[in-house]
């Protein structure tokens, strides 16, 4: 049986790549930092399995790390943890440097310090906020393992900085390490402050009558969003192969924040009428005009990465994998998930249960 360790234990894409491995046979650990209250929602249907098994960490504690590492012998390290949140590392770039760039150097280094650098295979949740400026001349071929790396967010320069320490260890001392170079992925269980989630949690509300606008910041960025639960599935391929390599993962579809506003409306039968330009634009309910979606300059980035494109080619021909879902599948899917969610709330509180607000970036 091999042992896996994954860390970022109470992520949305920990939850699909634990469910995947457990599914694999795999004995599961994970790493999981202390909270005063609750947040393993994502996970707790897998507490009862056999070969899942927990360990308090935290990404800025090295001795803890190498305790772990040394303890568990994993055969494979899928690095997941992170502060993942573009605007919030503007607010916090000193945090997210050290949780998102030192915090790979400490994993990489416990693996070297438990003399398994010969053993574990070490995999970076790397990001396509490495690339962030579009290249102008051809937009329309999108981005490959080979284009220049230009990150546009102290989070983006973090992750830089860890892409190029597991290429320099695999270079250094021959480890089986490799980024997985990923575009956003997104699912039901996608964190509420991130803006397809925040769109399907206010479409579903605004449809159960519990809100009636939703503010957004830049609805012009375009990205390739797809299903978390098909890019797990290249996160474990890329371990499986002959040699470490690097991979773009994507679709090669984007779209922009507008058509998903549009889409999620769609799911409950509301058609939106856009007006106006820029920060003036505005979203009405074409059916009575009731204003939907209005744009709030508050959650302006100081740097922005306007359009987001991938070519996956190399992972398609390499690995095999291929995307399964499609966009306005998943977001189906995360609006009807939000609607019985809230729909629960609403019996709960009825019946005297307090919820606790989620408050939104
Ligand atoms: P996520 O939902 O934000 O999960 C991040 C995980 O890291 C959470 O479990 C979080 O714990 C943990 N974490 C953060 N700071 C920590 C600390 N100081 N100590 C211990 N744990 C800590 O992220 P995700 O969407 O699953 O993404 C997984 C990884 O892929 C991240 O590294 C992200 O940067 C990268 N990535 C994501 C995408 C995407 O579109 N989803 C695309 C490219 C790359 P708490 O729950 O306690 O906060
Ligand atoms: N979060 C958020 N909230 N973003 C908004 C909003 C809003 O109200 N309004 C517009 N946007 C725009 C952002 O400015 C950005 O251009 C786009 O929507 C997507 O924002 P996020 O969903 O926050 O994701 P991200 O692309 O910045 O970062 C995610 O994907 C990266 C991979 O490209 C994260 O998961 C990162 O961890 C990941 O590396």
């Amino acid at each position: 049986m091999k042992i896996a360790l994954i860390a970022g234990i109470t992520g949305q894409d920990w939850a699909y790549l634990a469910e995947l491995l457990l599914e694999k046979w795999y004995r599961v650990h994970g790493i999981k930092r202390r909270a005063s209250s609750f947040n393993t929602e994502r996970i707790d249907h897998l507490f009862e399995k056999q070969h899942f098994h927990l360990h308090y960490g935290d990404l800025t504690d090295s001795a803890n790390l190498i305790k772990i590492v040394s303890d568990i012998k994993p055969d494979e390290i899928y690095n997941l943890a992170a502060q993942s949140h573009v605007a919030v590392s503007f607010d916090m770039p000193e945090y997210t440097a050290n949780t998102d760039g030192i915090w790979t150097l400490r994993l990489l280094e416990a693996i070297r310090i438990a003399g398994l650098e010969k053993k574990t295979r070490f995999y970076q949740a790397s990001t396509s906020e490495l690339f962030g400026w579009l290249d102008y001349n051809r937009p329309e071929a999108g981005y490959t393992e080979q284009s220049p790396m230009h990150p546009r967010s102290p989070y983006g320069c973090a992750k830089l900085y860890a892409m190029w320490i597991v290429r320099n260890y695999k270079e250094s001392y021959g480890m089986y390490a490799c980024n997985g170079i990923l575009f956003n992925h997104e699912s039901p269980v996608r964190g509420e402050t991130f803006v397809t989630r925040k769109i399907t949690m206010a479409v579903a509300k605004i449809s159960l009558g519990l809100q009636d606008t939703i503010q957004l910041w830049n609805l012009d960025a375009k990205r390739d969003w797809w299903h978390a639960k098909d890019y797990v599935i290249a996160m474990w391929m890329m371990l499986q192969q002959d040699a470490p390599e690097d991979f773009v993962i994507s679709t090669g579809e984007s779209n922009s924040v507008r058509d998903f506003v549009n889409w999620s409306f769609e799911e409950v039968w509301i058609q939106v009428e856009w007006k106006g330009i820029w920060v003036d634009e505005k979203g009405y309910n074409k059916e009575n005009g009731k204003l939907l979606v209005e744009v709030n300059p508050r959650y302006f980035r100081p740097a922005e990465v306007e359009f987001l494109l991938w070519d996956s080619t190399k992972a398609r021909k390499q690995l095999w994998w291929k995307p399964n879902y499609s966009v306005r599948k998943m977001c189906s899917e995360m609006v009807s998930w939000d609607i019985e969610k809230f729909k629960k709330q609403e019996i709960l509180k009825k019946h005297g249960y307090e919820i606790l607000e989620q408050y939104e970036i």
